[in-house]
């Protein structure tokens, strides 16, 4: 059996990861929401892989709040970035392989084309600046280590956008989508089964991948499909430029996902169909 600590078990991800970890038979998943084991107590996660010794740890936990992030920057940093430090070095230290997810905000989105994994980095909000000490404080500690950058996840599971969008669109709400971001969403059930996927393989070279489905969109064609496949009227969902936020996002964000599709083998779904499976 490879043995698995999940970390932020109860997020979004962990909750996808749990539900498809039984496809993958050979994977023992020990799942760890923030109250049993929380990535700030630094001793507490030392003891559990002192006691442990897990072969994979994969971290879905994080400070996820974008717009919160830019006054709440202490706690993102805290979080994203010296947390994920630590647990780098207790990898290192107890042998342990790292997946770690990071985001698509660690790139400004001025390319006019898919970011690739080795395109220059430059965060636009404190969220993507903290995700991105977090990845470079894995480079410089642990060997052993995949970061998946993934971008715009979604699912069933809590509250993401999709949930949010077809809550309101339930309701009848009229909605003011943004036309001027480009990116790619993400099923998280789908993230969760290529991390699955990597842990099972093993020989897979360590470093940065990115992931999501393919396709570009924009988040007022994505929330279009969400009335489409919720067959409520589409024209609750309206065009806009400009939608105010407190943090900056970045107006392309798509990611080339070729480097993990080749080294996996793995033929990744463009986004309407991994959409519909969640109707
Ligand atoms: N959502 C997106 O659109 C998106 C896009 C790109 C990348 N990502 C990345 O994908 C990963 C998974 O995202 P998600 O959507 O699953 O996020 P999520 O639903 O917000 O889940 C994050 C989890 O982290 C846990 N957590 C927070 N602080 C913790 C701590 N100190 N110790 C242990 N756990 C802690 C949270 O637990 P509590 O709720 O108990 O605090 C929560 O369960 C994250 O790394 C995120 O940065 C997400």
């Amino acid at each position: 059996m490879i043995n698995v600590l999940l970390t932020g078990a109860n997020g979004q991800l962990g909750t996808c990861l749990q539900k498809k970890v039984n496809q993958f038979p050979k994977i023992s998943l020990d799942a760890k929401n923030s109250s049993e084991l929380n990535l700030l107590k630094f001793d507490e996660v030392e003891a559990y892989f002192q006691n442990y010794q897990p072969d994979f740890c994969v971290n879905a936990g994080a400070y996820t709040q974008v717009d919160l992030a830019e006054d709440e920057a202490k706690k993102a940093f805290s979080i994203n970035a010296e947390a994920v430090e630590h647990l780098a070095k207790m990898c290192a230290k107890y042998n342990c392989k790292l997946i770690h997810i990071s985001t698509d905000y660690v790139f400004d989105g001025k390319k006019k084309s898919p970011y690739l994994e080795t395109d220059l980095t430059g965060p636009i909000n404190a969220y993507g600046a903290s995700k991105l000490i977090g990845e470079k404080a894995i480079e410089t500690h642990l060997e052993a280590h995949y970061i998946l950058r993934t971008s715009w996840l979604y699912s069933d599971v809590g509250k993401n956008f999709f949930t949010s969008m077809k809550n309101l669109l339930n309701k009848g709400t009229q909605l003011k989508i943004v036309t001027s971001q480009k990116g790619c969403p993400t099923n998280a059930y789908h993230l969760a089964e290529v991390i699955l996927k990597l842990i099972e393989k093993a020989e897979v070279a360590y470093g940065i991948y990115h992931f999501s489905n393919s396709e570009a969109t924009t988040w007022y064609a994505f929330t279009k499909e969400i009335a489409r496949l919720i067959e409520v009227d589409e024209d609750l969902v309206l065009p806009t430029q400009h939608y105010p936020t407190k943090a900056e996002r970045p107006e392309n964000s798509v990611l080339s996902c070729a480097k993990i599709e080749n080294a996996l083998g793995y033929k990744i779904a463009d986004w309407k169909t991994a959409l519909s499976e969640l109707k």
